[in-house]
């Protein structure tokens, strides 16, 4: 399917601005949007919800096979239903992040998701943002981009947005979330974070959002010349 499909591939460690950038993307193309990291967030929120211990694979397991996911998309907006409850305002918390990039870890997780995941691969295209977009998901994809940032320019990112939003924060702290990640995220033995051998890396420690959007758009059109 995903031969028929163009999908350009955005992977990277978090708050390098892989969301934002993909959302532009989807919208300038007119493509399809995949947030893969939402569902992990889903099933990490389920599991909370439910109390289930993050070691626990029999419940983890029962759990997956019994829970409804379904994205309402419209033109402002995504939804994100779990069983028909709207939850998509629940994941976006640091909480949820941080045992979503544990889970992740989780074979039957990941097996889970694999399909879900491939199913956004629908005309007239797919801008799919993650971890292991162009490694594992969709390894026939046009184009995969890694973007990455340094972990100092992350952090100073993200404690913007939170403050933004008129949040209390500390940037060390910020700063040790996220090393924190980059390690589970990079170390872990299933389908870790790394530039797929094809991937162009885009360093965007020092790169605007619109800077990283038109090199990847650039990227494209010369694709398809
Ligand atoms: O991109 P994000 O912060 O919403 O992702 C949350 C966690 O989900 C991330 O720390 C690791 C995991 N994840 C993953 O393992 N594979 C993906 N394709 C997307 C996310």
């Amino acid at each position: 399917n995903n031969l028929i499909v163009p999908v350009i591939t955005i992977d990277g460690p978090s708050g390098a601005g892989k969301g934002t950038v993909s959302q532009i993307l989807s919208e300038k193309l007119g493509w399809n949007l995949l947030d893969s990291g939402s569902l992990y967030r889903i099933v990490a929120y389920a599991i909370l919800k439910n109390h289930i211990n993050l070691d626990d694979q029999v419940c983890i397991e029962q759990l997956i096979k019994s829970i409804d996911i379904t994205y309402n998309v419209t033109e402002s907006s995504t939804e994100v239903l779990l069983d028909d409850k709207n939850i998509t305002n629940y994941l976006r918390d640091e909480k949820i992040g941080e045992t979503a990039s544990v889970i992740a870890a989780n074979e039957i997780v990941r097996g889970y998701l694999i399909q879900k995941q491939k199913d956004f691969a629908k005309p007239p295209g797919l801008i799919a943002d993650g971890r292991d977009m162009g490694t594992v998901i969709f390894p026939n994809a046009l184009l995969k981009i890694f973007l990455d940032a340094s972990p100092e320019e992350r952090a100073r990112r993200r404690t913007k947005q939170l403050q933004d939003k008129g949040l209390d924060v500390n940037i060390d702290e910020i700063l040790a979330n996220i090393i924190d990640r980059d390690q589970r995220d990079r170390n872990r033995s299933i389908s870790p974070l790394v530039p797929a051998d094809n991937a162009i890396v885009i360093d965007s420690t020092n790169l605007s959002i619109n800077d990283v959007v038109s090199y990847i758009l650039e990227s494209y059109a010369l694709l398809r010349k």
